[in-house]
Formats: structure tokens, sequence, C-alpha cells
């Protein structure tokens, strides 16, 4: 699937049956980059798409153009094959959180894939109330999987359980000058946008993507209270950088 030419694309692998994951995890998935070689020589990190019941595995992806691998993985034909490491990794997933009122899952760019999964798991409607999906990109092309998550959006609304809502932000299209997740966040507008309310007792945020978008935020919460889970205690903060 093409979001975006030469930009954003989906692909499709089978799985095996012995590669496991909790929705949030990522695999590491291999290219060769000349067709003699025996192995792959290339390796990436990728956020599964689908959740662990599905039977094949989707990956959403980015190219970055001076990169080595995603221009590479985006050439290739249908059919070509492309290796799943058969462990999975990562930390960032719903057995980090104690049950809250709201759940915050905050990613820029492709960061969204981590939290496709969770929201089409059944636990995530048990232990939250509202689920807040803020996905900030440059501009509105860039917000793939809109239309899947307006339709889950409107099917927790008829659903017993948590309701989601969800937010695009996009940094580059604001009428109103910079509009970035950091900034939003600072001056109170993700609440008012969700209409609900973001401190460390009543909600628990996870965020996921670009770095500094990660950092920042980071801090900005630590301020208002959040912290990330330490030595067995469950925290009410989990992060993830794609870079
Ligand atoms: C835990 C984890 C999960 C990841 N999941 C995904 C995923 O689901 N989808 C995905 O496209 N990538 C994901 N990545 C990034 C991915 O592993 C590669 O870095 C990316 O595909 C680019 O590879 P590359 O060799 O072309 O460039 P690289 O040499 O790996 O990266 C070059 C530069 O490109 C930029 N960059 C890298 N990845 C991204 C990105 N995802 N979005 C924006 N800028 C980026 C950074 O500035 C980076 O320094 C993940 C990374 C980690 C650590
Ligand atoms: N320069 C360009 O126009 C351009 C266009 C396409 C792709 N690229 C390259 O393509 C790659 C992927 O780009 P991408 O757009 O998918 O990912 P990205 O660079 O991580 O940007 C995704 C979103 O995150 C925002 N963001 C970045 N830093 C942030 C911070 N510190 N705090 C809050 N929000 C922050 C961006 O806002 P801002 O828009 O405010 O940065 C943007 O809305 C990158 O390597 C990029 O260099 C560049």
């Amino acid at each position: 699937m093409v979001w975006l030419a030469d930009r954003l694309f989906s692909v499709r692998t089978t799985r095996d049956a012995s590669f496991n994951y909790l929705p949030g995890q990522f695999a590491r998935i291999g290219l060769k980059s000349k067709p003699d070689l025996a192995e792959p020589d290339v390796w990436r990190a990728y956020s599964m798409v689908t959740h662990p019941l599905e039977t094949e595995l989707e990956f959403y992806c980015v190219v970055v153009p001076d990169g080595q691998f995603s221009p590479l993985l985006e050439q290739q034909p249908v059919g070509a094959p492309i290796w799943v490491e058969r462990q999975s990794f990562g930390f960032l997933t719903l057995d980090r959180f104690t049950p809250a009122d709201s759940l915050w899952l905050v990613a820029t760019g492709t960061g969204i894939s981590a939290f496709l999964p969770m929201l089409e798991s059944s636990d995530i409607w048990q232990q939250f109330k509202t689920v807040v999906l803020v996905h900030g990109v440059r501009t509105p092309d860039e917000l793939a999987y809109r239309d899947s998550i307006e339709s889950l959006v409107e099917q927790r609304q008829d659903a017993s359980g948590g309701k989601l809502k969800y937010l695009p932000i996009c940094s580059q299209a604001a009428l109103n000058g910079p509009n970035r997740i950091t900034s939003l966040y600072e001056n109170d507008t993700l609440e008012s946008l969700a209409n609900e309310p973001l401190n460390p007792e009543q909600s628990r945020i996870m965020l996921c993507g670009n770095p500094a978008m990660v950092t920042e935020m980071r801090n900005l919460l630590s301020l208002d209270g959040f912290a990330a889970g330490r030595r067995g205690v469950l925290g009410t903060l989990a992060v993830e950088n794609y870079w």
C-alpha cells in the first residue's frame, strides 16, 4: 500500500507460526543489499502494525532518501523475500501501566505503527475509559491509517467499554503558526482538543517516534509529575525512540 508516493508505504509479509509479540513491540527485518548475497546484510527495527492474532505482518514505513534500508525496502517487488528475526523486542506495551481513566498514545510520523495494534486489542478498552490517539505529522496527506482510525472511533461510540478520541496534528499546515505536539501540550491545547484531562493521577501516556519530540515531551511531562516505571514499579509514562 502506498500512502504517499516515494515517501510513505506499508508492506505485508507472511508470519512464521513461531513469531509471537505483544501489541507495541517491534521486529528486526532484513534485506539483501545485493541479489547475489547468501544472507540478508541490512537489518532495521520496525513496529508491527498488525495485531498478534492476525496471520500476516504489516509494517508502516517512511523512505529516508539517503538511508541504507528504507529506499531498498521500497524498491522490493511484490513477492520478494523479506527476513523477519524470530525474536520480538520492546517495552512499549499495555502491561507497563496500572488501569487509569485515560491512556494517551502520542506519536510522530511512523511512530503511530506501535499504537495501531493496541487499538485492536480488547484489553485496552477494559483498562481505560478513554484512549486519546495523537498523531503529529507535517501535512494532512501524511495522516496514514486515518480512515481506519476514524472508523474505529465510530465503532467505539456504540461499543461497551472505553471510547477512542483521535487528534491528528499537522505541523506545517496550521493556520496560526507552528503546531507541534509539544507546544500544544505546553499551552494546554491538547487537553482542550481532546476534552480530556491529562495528568498523572488520571492518565497514562506513551510517546513514540522522533527522538527530539520524545525527549522534549518527556521533560515537559516530568515537570507535571509523570514518570517512567523503575525496578518493577509501574509508571505513568512509557517511550520508544525510532532513531
Ligand atoms: C524500535 C524502533 C522501531 C521502529 N519502527 C519503525 C517503523 O515502524 N516504521 C519506520 O518507517 N521506521 C521505523 N523505525 C526506523 C527504522 O528502523 C529505520 O531507521 C528507518 O527505516 C530508516 O532506515 P534507513 O537505513 O533508510 O535510514 P537510517 O540510516 O536508519 O536512518 C537515517 C536517518 O533517517 C531518519 N529516520 C529514520 N527512521 C525514521 C522514521 N521512522 N521516521 C522519520 N525519520 C526517520 C533519522 O534522522 C535517521 O537518523 C524504527 C526504529 C526503532 C529503533
Ligand atoms: N524537510 C522536509 O520538508 C522533509 C520532508 C519530508 C521528509 N523529510 C525527511 O524525511 C524523514 C522523515 O520525516 P517525517 O516527517 O516522517 O518525520 P519527522 O521529521 O520526525 O516529523 C514528524 C512530525 O514530528 C514533528 N516534530 C519533529 N521534531 C519535533 C519535536 N522536537 N517536538 C515536537 N514535534 C516534532 C514534525 O514537526 P515539524 O514539521 O515542525 O518539524 C512533524 O510534524 C526525515 O529524515 C526528514 O528529514 C524532510
